[in-house]
């Protein structure tokens, strides 16, 4: 069954569809938002290996041809050099402003080509066809695309809405687990942010959601995506309400930073990570109980996802460093640092004037150094 979430931005709205076998019908869903019979499909060499023939057969079966711009996997590829590759091919295969482009693959994929099509001859539309849990419960969805500088992740990107967004549950039977437990970070997010009900169903239906049984998988997707399209809809530039959905992003980006942005600590456990250490610093805050705290740590931790600081990066890291990843951060204002902290489960809100010196502290009651 596949199942439809409206992403309602007006003359931008789009729909996000969810479930089994939309990749081999992509060609026909594509087809009406397409001036001519091409588009150019930018892929990573895994995601285009493992499934690229069948996008390449749905698209032409549907009059399609398909320009392939194959990028390596990795988050290294987001960066000005990989932007600067993606739209250099572009260019030389003269793709107009009147084409489309298609982003195949995970959450970098997704940034990158969003981004490529963000600037590329001032704007050109394009469809997400998210690969990894991730990036179809989060990063397909909502328009934000960008790029990471030696700097810090994301920070320069635009944001550009998709026309479509095609979530084929199939696609993810190749993903690896720890991929897998990545984005079901993302996923229990959704119900730790606004959604106690939801959470409670994940701490009974996440392992079947990890295993990818089709029915928990799909429930799993769907609210998902309609919780983050229903706040994007309220507001897609992040003035207020979406900020929400980077709970557990700003210890996350930190332990990210200290882990060096590479295979020792993913996008999604850093996530996990520090979704479980919001919780514990808005207990230490006096704003939710201990058992609040506990419970969301558990239900991390039961997904296999890191919870603590030493779980989360190799040796203890300094809590000044982390700090200083933490003013790095976009949502930083004027030296107060911002965090998605939380009153209850399911009940997250947006704290603006946190002192970096209650971080510090609570960072090495976690083990941080001083
Ligand atoms: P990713 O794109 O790096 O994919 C993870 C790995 O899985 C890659 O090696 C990829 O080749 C492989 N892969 C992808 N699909 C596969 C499949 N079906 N089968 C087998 N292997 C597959 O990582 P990700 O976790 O999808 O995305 C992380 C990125 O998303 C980060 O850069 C993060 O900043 C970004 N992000 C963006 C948003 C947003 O709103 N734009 C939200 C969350 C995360
Ligand atoms: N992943 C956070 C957002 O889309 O706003």
């Amino acid at each position: 069954m596949t199942r439809a979430v409206s992403v309602g931005l007006g003359e931008r709205a789009y729909e996000v569809l969810i479930g089994p076998g939309l990749l081999d019908r992509a060609g026909e869903r594509i087809r009406p938002f397409l001036k001519r019979g091409r588009t150019a499909v930018v892929s990573d060499e895994t995601v285009w290996g493992l499934h690229g023939a069948r996008l390449t057969a749905a698209l032409a079966a549907a009059g399609i041809a398909a320009e392939p711009v194959i990028v390596s996997p990795g988050e290294q590829t987001k960066s000005w050099e990989g932007l600067s590759d993606v739209c250099d091919r572009l260019l030389a295969r003269n793709l107009d402003r009147g084409d489309l482009i298609v982003a195949f693959g995970g959450g970098v994929v997704g940034d990158l080509a969003g981004f490529a099509a963000a600037i590329y001859k001032r704007g050109v539309d394009f469809v997400q066809i998210p690969t990894t849990l991730l990036a179809q419960v989060d990063s397909s969805v909502g328009g934000k695309t960008a790029i990471d500088t030696p700097r810090g992740k994301n920070l320069i990107g635009a944001f550009h809405q998709p026309r479509l967004v095609l979530a084929d549950l199939d696609v993810l039977a190749t993903l690896p687990d720890r991929e897998m437990r990545c984005g079901y970070a993302e996923v229990i997010k959704y119900g730790f942010l606004g959604d106690f009900g939801f959470f409670e169903w994940l701490e009974a239906n996440g392992p079947a959601v990890l295993a990818r049984e089709p029915a928990a998988l799909s429930h799993a997707v769907a609210r998902s995506v309609e919780m983050k399209a229903e706040i994007v809809a309220e507001d897609e530039k992040e003035a207020g309400r979406r900020a929400l959905l980077n709970l557990g992003h700003t210890f996350g980006h930190a332990l990210e930073a200290e882990a060096g942005f590479g295979e020792v600590l993913l996008h999604g456990e850093a996530v996990g990570a520090g979704c479980a250490l919001a919780y514990r610093f808005s207990a230490a805050q006096g704003l939710c109980s201990a058992q609040d705290a506990a419970r969301a740590g558990a239900a991390i931790a039961a997904a296999g996802l890191p919870t603590t600081l030493a779980e989360a990066v190799r040796s203890p890291p300094r809590a000044d460093r982390l700090v200083g990843h933490m003013a790095q951060d976009k949502k930083a204002e004027g030296g107060r640092l911002t965090f998605i902290l939380a009153r209850a489960l399911g009940e997250a809100f947006t704290a603006r004037d946190v002192s970096s010196a209650a971080v510090r502290d609570f960072l090495i009651s976690e083990g941080a150094l001083p």
